[in-house]
């Protein structure tokens, strides 16, 4: 049976442990590998890359993967290693990934894939130009929410398409008296850290593959709360935002203003909400359910402050039943990304794509510190 040499940088992080090694590559290889398209089988072989000894052998022992190292550079040497994989913090990203290029990997990334847009830019043509296959994490297109709410937009339910609603956010914790349960760097700019960079990544590739490409850009940005505590328990200054209110003109005119905040505390069903409204009908889409309602569905409230509200509003939408079986988004993609290495099967979420969501978030950050709107030009 083929198999493929991944290198994987980052696994001792977040992601890079849960979904991309636990979720995807070691759950690919306990399904017997990705099928390709004649029917056979190609298993991948994970080498773990990491900074710390110790960390990477407690994770290759307690998931039996034969090959990790501390030296990026001679993992990248072995020929048998077709992919590099890179989900470390953002700012150690472009280093890595172009020296995988350089070595003539193929490379897979973690959004942002850089920490600025000539960068991501740069990193893209780099890829292109060395001819290796390149690809970036854009795992909301792929979870059964947004898979349902793409289903009704190309089903046609929605009509002319108006406005998106987002609602992204949950409280996290400052680290006194409750743990953070995310790790410090992403509340310091000067490690890459701060919302923007974060979340607007995630919302360019949405809108752009469900709405319509962005247009242009206003947001406010904001750092709600000044003072943090790391994981050692140490105060430090939070100098990056933790909060953005957006709003984004869509190419074919309709528009989305979504909230993306760390200080917010949840009264949604999930921890990211969308709701389209359409001419014909209007959706909510979280991460797993959608609801709907129809034009025919939809009832005729009338202001009047003097009377308690007639109607239980949310009842009067309905659930848009899974109809298929729905595997890990991150999964799914990485399946897509080896069968564009080993199938050449057409893969469109690129670093070019990639560097559309870095620019987003440079925009976003320029249109708060000028507290103007930004147009983006594809
Ligand atoms: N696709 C998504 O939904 C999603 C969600 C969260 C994070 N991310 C992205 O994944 C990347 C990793 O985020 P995370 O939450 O797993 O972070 P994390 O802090 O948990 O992990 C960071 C990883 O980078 C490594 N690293 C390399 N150089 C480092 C340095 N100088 N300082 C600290 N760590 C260093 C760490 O050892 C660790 O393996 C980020 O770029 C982030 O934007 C993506």
């Amino acid at each position: 049976m083929a198999e493929l040499g991944v290198v994987m940088n980052g696994v001792t992080g977040r992601m890079g442990y849960r979904q991309h090694l636990v979720r995807s590559v070691l759950a690919i290889n306990a399904e017997g590998g990705v099928v390709l398209a004649d029917g056979s089988k190609v298993r991948l072989r994970p080498v773990l890359v990491g900074r710390s000894e110790a960390k990477l052998k407690e994770l290759a022992a307690k998931h039996d993967v034969a090959d990790w190292t501390t030296d990026l550079d001679a993992a990248l040497a072995d020929p048998a290693n077709t992919i590099y994989f890179d989900a470390q913090i953002t700012q150690a990203r472009v280093e890595a990934t172009k020296k995988a290029i350089a070595a003539g990997k193929h490379v897979y990334c973690e959004k942002p894939t850089a920490e600025t847009s000539a960068e991501a830019l740069e990193l893209a043509a780099t890829a292109e130009a060395a001819g290796v296959k390149n690809g970036v994490v854009q795992d909301k297109l792929f979870l059964p929410g947004l898979l349902k709410l793409k289903r009704l937009i190309d089903g046609g339910f929605f009509g002319r398409i108006l406005s998106i609603r987002g609602e992204f956010g949950y409280w996290v914790f400052e680290g006194d008296w409750q743990a953070a349960q995310r790790p410090s760097w992403n509340y310091r700019a000067e490690d890459g850290g701060g919302i923007v960079l974060d979340m607007f990544p995630h919302w360019a590739y949405v809108l752009e593959n469900l709405f319509g490409s962005v247009t242009s850009v206003y947001a406010h940005v904001t750092t709600h709360i000044p003072e943090r505590w790391d994981e050692r328990g140490q105060a430090y200054r939070a100098s990056a935002d933790d909060a953005a209110y957006a709003v984004f003109e869509l190419d074919g005119g309709a528009v989305a203003q979504i909230n993306s905040s760390w200080a917010v505390r949840v009264n949604r069903d999930e921890l990211v909400e969308f709701q389209v409204d359409g001419t014909h009908g209007s959706a909510v889409a979280g991460l797993r359910d959608c609801r709907v309602q129809h034009r025919s569905a939809t009832p005729k409230p009338v202001w009047n402050p003097d009377l308690p509200a007639t109607a239980r509003f949310r009842d009067g939408w309905q659930e848009v039943p899974d109809n298929a079986e729905f595997d890990n988004g991150f999964k799914v993609q990485w399946e897509r990304f080896v069968r564009h290495v080993a199938d050449d099967e057409p893969f469109p979420y690129t670093l070019r794509s990639g560097a559309r969501g870095v620019l987003l978030a440079e925009l976003g950050l320029k249109s708060a510190a000028e507290g103007r709107r930004m147009a983006v030009s594809s």
